[in-house]
């Protein structure tokens, strides 16, 4: 993150009115950067996510050794480096995004040379083990600082492993099916929580052979990649990002009247709870033109909010992984339902670029809301009135967005800092949302 802190002021806002076309999907991109840059072939892309975590990918793929057209039409062109990385001659730049760190790791571990991954301070304090562990066990050579970055990856063959995923994680997933794709003998992979699968899309789509089977009981899942394969390039229009969506479909349910037309939005089932989990709370929407790209579906969503308000629930379980990176904004709208949030089995929300449990409890609290905070979650009462306040976003750039949305409907004018961390995923959110807000 840039070390210059912004502050945005927030109004309370009337409604929500309005259509929005959303930037790519920033999973989506990463993946097609990873995989472009390692495909024969260059790859076009379309509507590649605008926020700077994508671009770090990018760039570590540059490094690496591919190259990277920024056309004026902002398609980006990708020449892949047909199944050889350079020796990079700094260390790989991973700024905020772990997703970099942790899916470049495995696609870059069966490669003969010695890598350096860094990242900025949050980063550096995100758990790596998780990968390492795995990637270890195929035979990687990788030396993390206490459980950190950097990352040393000494490169080296790797072997075939089966695997059980310990923790609900679309990132250690890909690492270790980006290895796979590249070791000795047929990698198998179970995960008893499904998580976000645009990895087994995109392998697809790049041509990788892969297979998903589903245990009898139905849920525990078994991947299996064969090593040794190639890839090439491919052409693609990237869905918009349903996380930056949620935003906005989080705005307009505090507005009765509201109504908001998202086009082209990605709506791959494996992301698409957080749908029915905005309609549990009273909103209404409407699915049009679905299509499918690459394995991914894309449609246009169209919003409006029940005249009786906002509804509350519990989120827990396997709905708690698969809309991690949605509750901080689900939780910084709790406290305007009737009967309030509970967010529990999400322990995995202190690991992220920010504490985030501490992070929504603190900037609640500071708006005036009563709430219970617990290792793995929240419970956040409903029918709380916020007031504006002073905001520490911790430069999360998911925490400045949800209180950015939660100041909506507070008396008073709030104050986002480190509002800049936005740009990490939505450099145009605060536009869009003057844009939208009526007053
Ligand atoms: C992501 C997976 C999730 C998510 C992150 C993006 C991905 O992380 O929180 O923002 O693109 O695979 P985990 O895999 O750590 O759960």
């Amino acid at each position: 993150m840039s070390s210059t802190s912004s502050t945005q002021i927030i109004r309370p806002a009337r409604t929500l009115q309005g259509s929005l076309t959303l930037p790519g999907d920033k999973s989506i991109s990463h993946r097609y950067a990873l995989l472009a840059g390692l495909a024969e072939g260059t790859t076009r892309l379309s509507n590649f996510s605008t926020g700077a975590d994508p671009h770090s990918s990018l760039a570590c793929m540059e490094a690496l050794g591919a190259t990277v057209v920024h056309k004026e039409d902002k398609t980006i062109e990708i020449t892949g480096t047909a199944g050889k990385f350079k020796q990079p001659s700094a260390p790989l730049d991973c700024g905020n995004s772990g997703s970099t760190m942790r899916m470049l790791s495995g696609l870059i571990a069966p490669h003969p040379r010695t890598f350096t991954l860094t990242g900025d301070h949050s980063l550096t304090r995100r758990p790596m083990e998780r990968i390492r562990k795995p990637l270890s066990l195929m035979g990687a050579k990788i030396d993390l600082a206490e459980g950190h970055a950097p990352i040393t990856i000494h490169g080296t063959p790797l072997h075939a492993i089966d695997f059980d995923t310990p923790i609900p994680s679309a990132q250690v997933k890909t690492a270790v099916l980006f290895a796979g794709l590249q070791a000795n003998g047929t990698t198998s992979l179970t995960e008893a929580i499904r998580t976000r699968d645009h990895s087994e899309q995109a392998l697809k789509a790049f041509g990788a052979t892969l297979n998903r089977t589903t245990a009898a009981s139905g849920d525990v899942a078994k991947l299996s990649i064969p090593g040794n394969q190639t890839l090439k390039a491919i052409d693609a229009t990237i869905p918009g990002d349903i996380s930056s969506a949620a935003f906005f479909l989080c705005a307009a349910l505090l507005f009765p009247d509201s109504n908001l037309i998202l086009d082209g939005v990605g709506m791959n089932p494996t992301r698409a709870s957080l749908l029915d989990v905005i309609t549990s709370l009273g909103g209404k929407i409407k699915v049009l033109n679905v299509e499918e790209h690459h394995g991914e579906l894309v449609g246009t969503l169209q919003v409006n909010v029940s005249p009786n308000g906002l509804r509350g629930m519990h989120i827990e379980g396997a709905l708690a992984a698969q809309i991690i990176d949605e509750l901080p904004v689900l939780a910084a709208i709790a406290p305007y339902t009737s009967d309030g949030i509970t967010i529990r089995d999400a322990r995995e929300l202190r690991v992220k670029e920010s504490d985030r449990i501490a992070l929504v409890a603190k900037n609640l609290r500071a708006m005036g809301a009563k709430l219970t905070e617990h290792e793995d979650g929240l419970v956040i009462p409903g029918n709380q009135k916020l007031h504006g306040a002073q905001i520490d976003s911790g430069t999360d750039h998911r925490i400045a967005m949800a209180f950015s949305i939660a100041a909506l409907r507070a008396t008073g004018d709030t104050e986002i800092h480190g509002a800049e961390s936005a740009a990490i995923s939505f450099p145009e959110f605060f536009t869009h949302l003057n844009d939208l807000c009526q007053r």
